[in-house]
């Protein structure tokens, strides 16, 4: 007897019916691209674990990146250069699956680590088939122009790729430290020039981490084709994103200037995520565009 898939319009009687609304159908590529088209700002928030990353989910969290950042704020890293692909995939599956167990609807982007992608296009490729295949949408990398010719051969073979520039904490040894980057009319154009090359390779993100604000604005307004996503880069980017440890005040360091601590006044971690949520939408997350640089 054949079976009759319980969504006749998927072979696989997976997909959501037309019925489900909007707010509840699993965010795509094609609705990010139109969030950025249409100046909706697009929030981002890292988690690691099923429980956190279903609370962001409920919480209207529509991008969860399964961050490096895990090195520091899990395994009690220095840095996330120490960060291994096992250990991505491992947290890459666990947020997929607590995100399935609530049918969350966030897009997951998994974090190349350190050394995982820069030796060759195939290594990136067998490395985003690893986060891929532990339920990832997206895979984000880091680094300027040498990493372009990386992202188109994993944007033609079917991954989208997010980006990033600025402080790129796996080259924090290179960049002497935590640093603003992007300042000076030389490093901006650079900076400028690798975000375009990005951008034509295929990039459809771009995570521009603690860049003065001015450089980020212009930069969000000349990218139409690549949604920029801030990080202490000032209010003008096309969304935002925050380590969670930081937004809940647990960081176990220093919290970084341009962090807000959302668990002030919440009544729980849910309440404290759903304000980020609503003060990115509305434009009052970030406040202060220069972050004193
Ligand atoms: O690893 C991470 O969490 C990140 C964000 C800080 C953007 O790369």
């Amino acid at each position: 007897m054949n079976e009759t898939p319980s969504n006749p319009s998927s072979p696989y009687g997976t997909l959501p019916p037309a019925s489900v609304p909007a707010s509840r159908r699993p965010v795509s590529l094609p609705r990010l691209r139109e969030m950025h088209a249409s100046g909706e700002k697009i929030v981002m928030l890292t988690a690691y674990d099923a429980t956190f990353a279903a609370v962001a989910d409920a919480a209207g969290v529509e991008t969860i990146l399964v961050g490096d950042s895990l090195g520091m704020v899990c395994q009690g890293l220095n840095s996330t250069v120490g960060v291994s692909l096992e250990t991505m995939r491992y947290h890459t599956e666990s947020v997929v699956r607590g995100l399935r167990r609530v049918q969350g609807t966030a897009w997951v982007i998994g974090d190349l680590p350190f050394g995982t992608y820069h030796e060759s296009r195939e290594q990136a490729l067998r490395s985003a088939a690893v986060l891929m295949q532990a339920g990832a949408h997206m895979v984000k990398l880091e680094g300027g122009g040498w990493t372009a010719e990386t992202v188109r051969f994993l944007v033609e073979r079917g991954i989208p790729v997010c980006a990033h520039l600025g402080l790129t904490p796996q080259t924090v040894h290179a960049l002497g430290g935590y640093r603003v980057q992007g300042k000076g009319d030389d490093a901006a154009a650079t900076l400028k020039r690798h975000a375009h090359e990005l951008q034509d390779a295929g990039a459809a993100m771009l995570v521009l981490e603690m860049v003065p604000a001015r450089l980020s604005a212009e930069l969000t307004g000349e990218l139409k084709r690549c949604a920029t996503i801030g990080i202490g880069a000032g209010r003008g980017t096309a969304g935002q994103v925050l380590v969670m440890h930081d937004m809940l005040g647990v960081n176990l360091g220093k919290n970084p200037k341009f962090v807000r601590n959302f668990m002030e006044g919440a009544s729980g971690v849910r309440d404290a995520i759903q304000a980020y949520v609503k003060a990115v939408k509305d434009g009052s997350f970030p406040v202060d565009d220069t972050h004193g640089w």
